[in-house]
């Protein structure tokens, strides 16, 4: 997978002038889940640090139950406390794993940093098993720091 190609087109779709952040965030998602064959779910979640909660965002994929996920809970709840990446090559290999559909075999989750704090996350869940590289970890800390830049 050649991510370098996918940059100037995540560019473009955040810098449409006249959507709105959900909207751009809802295309952006859209177009990383058609270009990358094993990014089936791609989404985002938003942090509320008062209440400790992660909140469902923009996304494609199938609908999930899981739109309040507190901090420490699941892949998504441990990157808010821990705002580091964390890829889960196996997601049956997982202890503190919140399961949203049989199909889906692994997870990656990269934390959204704006002005240094980690005010949500890109997740996206794949049905094939270990697909995910340090490749896969570059290019969505490009995203986000690209999805920074609209808040
Ligand atoms: N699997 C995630 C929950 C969110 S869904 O993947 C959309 C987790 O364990 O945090």
């Amino acid at each position: 997978m050649n991510f370098e190609n996918l940059h100037l087109e995540v560019i473009r779709i955040l810098s449409e002038s006249n959507a709105e952040r959900d909207l751009k965030l809802k295309k952006l998602c859209q177009f990383l889940s058609d270009s990358v064959p094993y990014y089936n779910w791609v989404g985002f979640y938003f942090a509320n640090h008062e209440t400790k909660t992660l909140h469902l965002g923009p996304y494609v994929g199938a609908e999930t139950d899981h739109t309040v996920i507190p901090f420490g809970k699941g892949i998504c709840g441990q990157v808010a406390e821990s705002n580091a990446n964390f890829v889960v090559p196996d997601v049956a290999a997982q202890d503190n794993y919140i399961a949203c559909s049989f199909t889906v075999k692994s997870e990656i989750v990269v934390p959204l940093f704006v002005d240094g704090v980690n005010i949500g996350q890109i997740d996206i869940d794949s049905h094939v098993l270990d697909p995910f590289t340090e490749a896969d970890e570059r290019f969505l800390e490009f995203v986000n720091k690209e999805v920074a830049k609209l808040f």
